[in-house]
């Protein structure tokens, strides 16, 4: 569109071409009379003015008044016309008008009459000093130069009147031989009135008659004749006028001639037409003449008739050339017409074929434009249609997980539900068994560890199968009126008992808003028991527990906060938001399902209530459930008085820790004979439940994380290890790695115990130094012929090692200088071997600092000097026992070992036996 306006005005030239005209003009004429030569004369200067488009024609005219027509000229200067064309009055009262106009700028032509200035563009108009010549001549002749002459003059002051008047006179002054005179003179302003006036007054005072009257213009003397008649004078005189105006269909002043009432004229030519054509050459610049004389002519009757002819020839002709001018201009506008409809048509076929060129161009970018787009759009459809192809696969994917997922819980939530029933069967039973006052003491532990447990799996069961309803948005909530703080208390004080033992600093702080209100007293339960857990679950050893009641009001709103705070256990910022998701647990110790919060919001949730935690490192975590009270809610239930806190009593069931001080047990277990296993397990249960099923074989020490494992290992060197892999702490992998690290413990045999199958657990396991697996629940039997197998490969092993004094070295694949240096250490050793050996001594021998020595040696076999000094004595014990056959005692004192006990558990620890065992063995 912008390159077509680019043509459009590339047009605008030729446009404006054609549309042009030359430049118009506005000629003033100002007359100075109105009779029939002016109106000829106006009526010439119209019709030539017509021939041309560009000229307009303004004629102002006065009636001899020069006062009135020096106004008119003023009102063209005014205009500001482009040419003036004057005939004036008078010469000497006009003179500074016209000069005026002339020197404003604007051309003056003078029209048949001056001024007295040459300041005037052009005059035209004829010779009237000629014309009185001629007069004169022509008055003496047909006075044959004698007789009395009268002159009636025209307007007073005008160059018509005064030259007519000096050409006539100066004929008469040169014709010597006339002898005749102007015996008078008057003016009459050329008029044919005011002549005969003046020629009846002239008439009646005369003192003898005139033989010629010289009037100035013919219609003066036409006056001249009505005199004469009026007078009734016969002997008329010699009537000559000027003008001899011969207007179309015979009119005109000539006629006075015709009809014999003048005798003679002068043609005092109008010159319209010249008047015109001066103008024009004038306003268009070209050459012209400043004085323009018209010709004159003497009519009388001798040549009427041929002027007439002439005239009529003339008017004929003109009237033909009129004809033809006005059929020219006719086929010039036609011409006009057709040239500028040619130019039109061109321009506007130049206009089409500019469009259609810029059409054809857009057209043709328009094409490419849209063939791009097409090839878009298509690569665009492409890739809608496989992302519609991908969302389509995603949707289905989804669809068939989501099926999946709830063909899981579906069956999840039926399980759950079948093992209701069978664990109704187990706990009702077990009851039964505790309540039976003649059961043995020995299933006391036993039967608490069933209670305990039946009752978990119960209330397990009871959160899944909460939690399932609220997935599936099943939730109804039951409002009832009771009070609030009094139904919180009655489950706090189901937990005095723990609170006591555990010896926490526990508050439960109600405001006094009052808390007779509705509520769903099941679930508020299930909310604050699962709080109060997670808080004794979390809480630091006596650490605080800290309960708060209150209300918050907004208008008629109330909410009910109540915040649970435990010191001890912090949330960094990154997990808040987890730990409302299911399944989330807050920390590895893996304390709980990872449903009870999510069950807790899910609950809140359905009370449009809402949860949020707070936590700080160095205070604690608090929980707090902002709940709105439903103060409009009537109902007719009432919290039922005997209401059981049926979830509290079951979580409080699953929570009890009988404080049982292992230290005893382990102890006990040390003296034993048996072979002794450590169990590393932080489930109490089940550490229980493996020493009982254990603690016929062997002595069972207890171990309830990983690093109270670490430490019992090192104190009491046992034979095999049972380790938990989820472990508060350290777990079974770290502690694995901590064992096997260390060379008093690396050779000890390990079996992990999952809670799952998975391979990569155990690729961890393995790589961390485990010896075998045991997956949960294990077959007992299975378990301790798993135990039986490793601990006869571990002494197999011992055994082996025991030919070497560098237990786990093999000393062939150390360096000379490592060699040279354990051999002058052990020779060193052997020769002291019954004195007390301290670092000093050793550095001293082996010539190096304290420092270098130990650095050296646990580089080199990554015990320590002690170590090393311990095996050098141990492995001469051996030798005195095997080879020299002497006792326990005997070679422990022979050895260096201050006493047979420090040697065994010397013995035990490196070579994980007892000296007796060994010897035994052999
Ligand atoms: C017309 C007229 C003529 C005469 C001329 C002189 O107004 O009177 O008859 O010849 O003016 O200026």
């Amino acid at each position: 569109m912008r390159r077509l306006a680019g043509y459009l005005l590339l047009l605008l030239p030729l446009l404006a071409a054609c549309s042009k005209e030359a430049d118009s003009y506005v000629i003033g004429v100002s007359q100075c009379s109105v009779d029939a030569w002016r109106e000829m004369a106006n009526s010439e200067i119209q019709q030539e003015a017509s021939f041309y488009n560009n000229i307009t024609v303004n004629i102002r005219s006065v009636r001899d008044d020069s006062e009135q027509q020096i106004k008119d000229i003023e009102q063209f200067i005014d205009e500001k016309v482009d040419l003036l064309v004057i005939s004036p009055n008078e010469s000497t009262s006009l003179t500074p008008v016209v000069e005026k106009a002339y020197r404003s700028g604007i051309p003056v032509i003078l029209y048949d009459r001056k001024i007295d200035s040459d300041q005037y563009t052009a005059f035209i108009g004829g010779d009237n000093r000629q014309i009185g010549y001629i007069a004169g001549t022509y008055a003496m002749s047909t006075l044959r130069n004698s007789g009395r002459i009268c002159l009636i003059r025209g307007t007073k002051g005008s160059t018509a009147d005064t030259e007519r008047h000096e050409g006539f006179m100066a004929a008469l002054e040169e014709n010597k031989d006339f002898t005749g005179a102007v015996v008078e003179e008057a003016y009459a302003n050329f008029n044919r009135q005011a002549a005969g006036r003046t020629m009846r007054l002239i008439l009646n005072k005369m003192d003898a008659p005139f033989d010629l009257v010289f009037a100035f213009n013919d219609e003066m003397a036409a006056g001249v004749y009505d005199a004469y008649a009026a007078e009734n004078i016969a002997n008329k005189p010699f009537i000559l006028g000027i003008d001899a105006l011969l207007a179309p269909g015979g009119n005109g002043t000539i006629s006075y001639i015709q009809n014999g009432m003048i005798d003679a004229s002068l043609i005092y030519p109008t010159g319209g037409k010249d008047v015109i054509d001066l103008a024009r050459r004038i306003l268009m610049g070209m050459d012209y003449s400043k004085e323009n004389v018209l010709n004159t002519e003497l009519v009388n009757s001798s040549n009427l008739r041929i002027y007439q002819m002439q005239m009529d020839q003339l008017l004929d002709r003109q009237r033909r050339v009129e004809e033809l001018n006005s059929r020219i201009r006719t086929n010039s506008s036609k011409y006009e017409r057709q040239q500028v409809m040619t130019i039109v048509s061109f321009s506007l076929v130049a206009i089409l074929a500019i469009l259609s060129i810029a059409l054809a161009v857009s057209f043709r970018t328009r094409n490419k434009l849209v063939d791009k787009l097409n090839e878009q759009n298509a690569r665009i459809k492409k890739q809608i249609d496989s992302l519609e192809a991908q969302k389509k696969q995603l949707l289905d994917l989804s669809e068939q997980l989501e099926e999946t997922t709830q063909a899981k819980l579906v069956f999840f939530t039926n399980i759950s539900h079948e093992f209701k029933t069978p664990l109704s069967l187990i706990s009702g039973p077990i009851d039964d068994l505790i309540a039976n006052k003649q059961m043995p003491a020995s299933a006391q532990v036993p039967l608490d560890i069933l209670k305990r447990n039946s009752s978990k799996l119960e209330r397990l069961i009871t959160e899944l199968l909460d939690f399932r309803t609220y997935e599936n948005s099943k939730m109804v909530v039951n409002y009832s009126m009771g009070d609030m703080d009094k139904f919180l208390q009655e489950i706090i004080k189901m937990f005095a008992d723990v609170i006591r033992r555990r010896n926490l600093t526990f508050s439960y702080e109600p405001d006094d808003a009052g808390y007779e209100i509705p509520f769903d007293p099941i679930k508020l339960e299930k909310v604050f028991t699962n709080l109060l857990s997670n808080a004794f679950n979390h809480v630091d050893r006596e650490g605080t527990i800290r309960i708060r009641l209150f209300s918050t009001f907004n208008g008629p709103n109330r909410t009910i906060n109540l915040s649970v705070f435990n010191s001890g256990s912090y949330i960094p910022p990154e997990n808040m938001e987890k730990i409302f998701q299911r399944f989330y647990t807050l920390d590895v110790q893996q304390k709980g399902t990872g449903i009870g919060l999510a069950l807790v919001t899910s609950i809140v949730d359905a009370l449009g209530g809402t949860i949020k935690v707070d936590s700080s490192e160095d205070v604690g975590t608090t929980f707090t459930v902002l709940l709105p009270v439903q103060e409009g809610l009537r109902t007719d239930a009432r919290v039922d008085k005997s209401y059981v806190p049926e979830f509290a009593r079951l979580k409080l069931a699953t929570m009890g820790e009988e404080e049982v001080d292992e230290g005893i047990l382990d102890e006990m277990a040390s003296t034993d004979e048996k072979k002794r296993v450590l169990v590393i397990e932080d489930n109490m249960d089940m550490r229980y439940y493996i020493r009982n099923i254990l603690s016929s074989d062997y002595r069972v020490i207890m171990a309830k994380d990983g690093v109270t494992g670490l430490s019992k290992a090192h104190r009491f060197m046992p034979d095999i290890i049972l380790c938990d892999i989820m472990m508060p702490g350290l777990d079974g992998y770290e502690v694995c790695s901590a064992l096997r690290g260390n060379p008093t413990t690396k050779n000890i045999p390990i079996i992990l115990l999952t809670a799952c199958s998975l391979e990569e657990q155990k690729a961890h396991g393995y790589e961390s130094g485990a010896d075998a697996f045991m997956q949960k629940p294990f077959n007992v039997t299975t378990l301790k012929v798993r135990m039986r197998k490793l601990l006869e490969k571990s002494e197999s092993i011992t055994a082996e090692i025991q030919g070497d004094w560098l237990i786990g070295k093999d000393a062939g694949t150390l360096s000379s200088e490592s060699a040279t240096m354990l051999n002058k250490f052990r020779e060193y050793v052997e020769s002291h071997i019954l004195d007390d050996i301290s670092l000093d001594d050793l550095a001293g021998a082996l010539g190096y600092s304290k420092s270098k020595l130990y650095r050296e040696l646990k580089e080199v076999t990554e015990y320590t000097p002690i170590d090393l000094v311990n095996l050098v004595r141990l492995h001469k014990a051996v030798d005195l026992m095997t080879t020299e056959h002497q006792n326990i005692t005997e070679a422990a004192f022979n050895s260096g070992f201050s006493s047979p006990s420090y040697f065994s558990r010397t013995f035990l620890k490196y070579y994980h036996m007892r000296p007796k065992d060994y010897l035994k063995g052999r």
